[in-house]
């Protein structure tokens, strides 16, 4: 077990703060994987210091070099796949293979990132007047505070580190608790990659999440977690006038149409309601069933339900791992006490695993609900555990109308094999990302990634788009006719 320190100027630096806790493994609480200080006020002034410093430095170095650091990054990471994996295994209690697929998706992103500081393309539009240019750049804006979320420690960060490093911005990064020790690799990676110090900063903690949000001289703040904190934020950071990104709730529907390809839509609810123990911000919580298919759906469903195996995240036979700790577990528990007493049908599963192996762990059974109505909790309110709310329904229009019934909107799927249907749910789905004939988990890093109504405030993550969050317009007049030209006013003649 190690102790950490903050990590500020390119130094493991000592906390304020005399505060401390430990980050666990979910799947034998007995084990601490590190323990980390809980940062105070303090700690995150330092950090700013720190950021300041790093901003006048690392904003001046051409975007193509800046890429090239982010580049080796990306390398390293790559390097250090396997390794990192593991100890998120443990941290987190997510698959190996899992696991893998995180730092792979952070590796992606590295490499995109890199790309683009050969692009970061602005534009040069024609002006209204001759001999005058009219021309953009993107510009770095400054500290960037970067405040995320357990469940994907490594991959959901880069997401937001490595495009707002190739922006030119320097950056105060505070992981989720549960997952500081994965989180503290960045500061590694980063060393080993010769990036300048006081542009990447970490300080561990709960409450240091709201210095840095309070914090006038951090301009951005770039968030992934849940809805209520997400609005919190955005309401302290406007006093500020600070540019926000949230990355929020979900509760993502899986259509099922009678002329899908069945099994195939049962992979997908494997993977979609199951995988990572149904702990992604994507993962389908909500199965629309259209009659028709409904019975013989269900059982192709539970014919293969005993495929989840929930058990040791680096046995490759384990497909479903632990609960990140006992709050979420009890969260979990609460909302199939609550589905229960809604007159929900519970069909499969419903409760915690405890005996044997699981006794050291916080583990629950995958669960299934049938006869969902769409104004039930369990059928509205994220829960972020293996827990699947099944919904018959009679018609397409019927089955997207439950679909948008949602105060979310981050991710969507259809199993259809009619093309009108596909196309029509495109156009129809309320939702940031719609997969047609896949499950709603599988987002690629070159493509915008967020959602609509209570998901986010309108920024994506990922693809280019993610500059949107990270850069400021510059707009540059050049006149070259040696006189005084006014806009608007002037008329062109020869
Ligand atoms: C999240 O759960 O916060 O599409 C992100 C997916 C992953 C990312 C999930 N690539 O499920």
């Amino acid at each position: 077990m190690k102790e950490y320190k903050n990590y500020i100027n390119g130094k493991w630096t000592d906390s304020k703060s005399s505060k401390r806790f430990e980050s666990r493994n979910p799947s034998n609480w007995d084990e601490i994987i590190g323990i980390f200080p809980d940062s105070n006020e303090e700690d995150v002034n330092l950090a700013v210091e720190s950021a300041k410093k790093g901003f006048k430095i690392w904003s001046k170095i051409p975007a193509p070099k800046r890429g090239e650091i982010l580049r080796r990054a990306g390398e390293i990471l790559l390097r250090r796949k396997r390794e990192i994996a593991k100890l998120m295994s443990k941290e987190i209690g997510k698959t190996l293979t899992e696991a893998e697929g995180d730092v792979q998706e952070a590796i992606d992103t590295a490499f995109y990132s890199a790309g683009e500081g050969r692009r970061l393309f602005s534009y040069i539009t024609p002006s209204e007047l001759p001999n005058k240019y009219a021309l953009t750049f993107k510009r770095p804006i400054g500290i960037v505070g970067v405040i995320t979320a357990w469940n994907f420690p490594i991959a959901v960060p880069s997401w937001k580190i490595f495009p707002a490093l190739l922006a030119g911005n320097s950056i105060i990064f505070k992981p989720a608790p549960d997952g500081s020790a994965v989180g503290s690799i960045f500061a590694e990676v980063f060393e080993e990659a010769g990036l300048p110090e006081g542009v990447f900063n970490i300080v561990f903690g709960y409450e240091a999440g709201k210095y840095i949000v309070e914090h006038p001289d951090i301009k951005v703040i770039a968030f992934t977690g849940g809805t209520e904190t997400g609005k919190i934020i955005y309401q302290t950071a406007a006093k500020y006038l600070k540019r926000v990104s949230l990355e929020l709730g979900g509760k993502n529907p899986q259509i099922v149409m009678p002329s899908a390809n069945l099994d195939l839509a049962v992979d997908g609810v494997l993977w979609g309601a199951f995988g990572t123990s149904g702990q992604r911000c994507t993962s389908t919580s909500r199965l629309i069933l259209h009659e028709k298919i409904y019975d013989e759906f269900m059982k192709k469903l539970r014919d293969r339900l005993p495929e989840l195996v929930v058990g040791d995240p680096f046995d490759p036979k384990t497909t479903v791992g632990p609960i990140i700790n006992p709050q979420a577990l009890e969260k979990i528990k609460k909302y199939v006490e609550i589905g229960i007493s809604e007159g929900a049908k519970l069909t499969y599963g419903g409760k915690q695993l405890k005996d044997g192996y699981y006794s050291k762990g916080w583990w629950f059974e995958p669960t299934i609900f049938e006869n969902v109505h769409p104004n039930m909790k369990i059928f509205q309110d994220e829960i972020f555990g293996p827990v699947l709310s099944v919904i018959k329904v009679s018609s397409f229009e019927e089955a997207i109308e439950v679909a948008n019934n949602s105060r979310y909107g981050l991710s969507s799927s259809i199993y259809t094999n009619d093309i009108n249907e596909a196309m029509r749910a495109i156009e129809l789905i309320e939702a940031g990302i719609t997969y047609i004939n896949a499950p709603t988990i599988g987002a690629e890093s070159h493509l915008p990634f967020g959602g609509v109504k209570e998901t986010g405030n309108g920024y994506r993550e990922g693809g280019w788009t993610v500059f949107d969050i990270f850069t400021e317009w510059k707009t540059v007049y050049i006149d070259f006719s040696g006189r005084l030209q006014k806009a608007q006013i002037d008329t062109w003649r020869e």
